[in-house]
């Protein structure tokens, strides 16, 4: 048996200890949790949080996902930025059904998001632009993300083009960034437990109404 396989089958999982979940005692919309489970993963020190899952579906109905950073949440939702003629990018354009996951190995904890993506304004995307570091704003300016690299050279005049272009044109900004908004309907809370008596909580939006059930693990 190849070594690693062996390891791969014999990985131990979800062992703890784990903090414990009262779902009689969360608040009335997921936003809210979510809050708090993330102020407790920043408490807990765990390695970058806000590091998420998007799922998307192209055009043909099969799903893709990739992992992103989430830049912001509000009582509106969640928000990542990326590029609009990305794969995702186009993937979004035809099909903007989404979910988000994240997923605390350190404090057993994962949380499931379904819902819409949708752009932000022209202003509010170039802002995000703007506040990105120079040579990731470089590498969008031009505006390959996802499609095929013949060879490494190509990369490097491109970004060093790119580079001298925003030493001269400092605020360029790319028309094809975008931060885009994730409106749930679907918000899951899930906690592992070393006995395998997993707590799992869904919202659930109801005619504009946050509806809570607990579910089967
Ligand atoms: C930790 C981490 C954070 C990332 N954050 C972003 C991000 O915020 N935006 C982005 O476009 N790509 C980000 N990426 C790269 C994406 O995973 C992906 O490679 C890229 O967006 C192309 O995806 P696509 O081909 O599905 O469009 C990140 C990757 C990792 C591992």
């Amino acid at each position: 048996m190849n070594s690693v396989r062996n390891k791969i089958q014999n990985s131990k999982t979800l062992i703890g200890p784990f903090p414990t979940f009262e779902v009689q005692d969360t608040p009335y919309t997921p936003y809210e949790l979510f809050l708090t489970w993330f102020q407790f993963a920043f408490d807990h020190d765990i390695h970058e949080p806000h590091a998420m899952t998007l799922s998307t579906v192209d055009k043909k109905g099969n799903p893709d996902s990739r992992v992103l950073i989430l830049k912001d949440v509000d009582e509106e939702g969640w928000y990542f930025a990326t590029s609009t003629i990305s794969e995702k990018g186009k993937q979004l354009q035809t099909n903007s059904n989404v979910s988000l996951n994240f997923y605390w190995s350190l404090i057993g904890r994962q949380i499931r998001i379904r819902g819409n993506a949708m752009k932000m304004d022209k202003k509010t995307n170039m802002q995000d632009f703007l506040n990105r570091g120079k040579v990731a704003r470089a590498i969008t300016l031009i505006g390959k993300q996802s499609s095929i690299l013949e060879k490494q050279s190509d990369f490097e005049e491109a970004l060093s083009t790119q580079l001298s272009n925003l030493k001269d044109n400092p605020v360029e900004v790319s028309d094809s960034w975008a931060l885009y908004k994730v409106r749930a309907n679907e918000v899951e809370f899930w906690q592992a437990d070393e006995k395998r008596q997993h707590v799992r909580l869904k919202y659930f939006l109801e005619g504009g109404n946050w509806v809570k059930k607990q579910l089967w693990a």
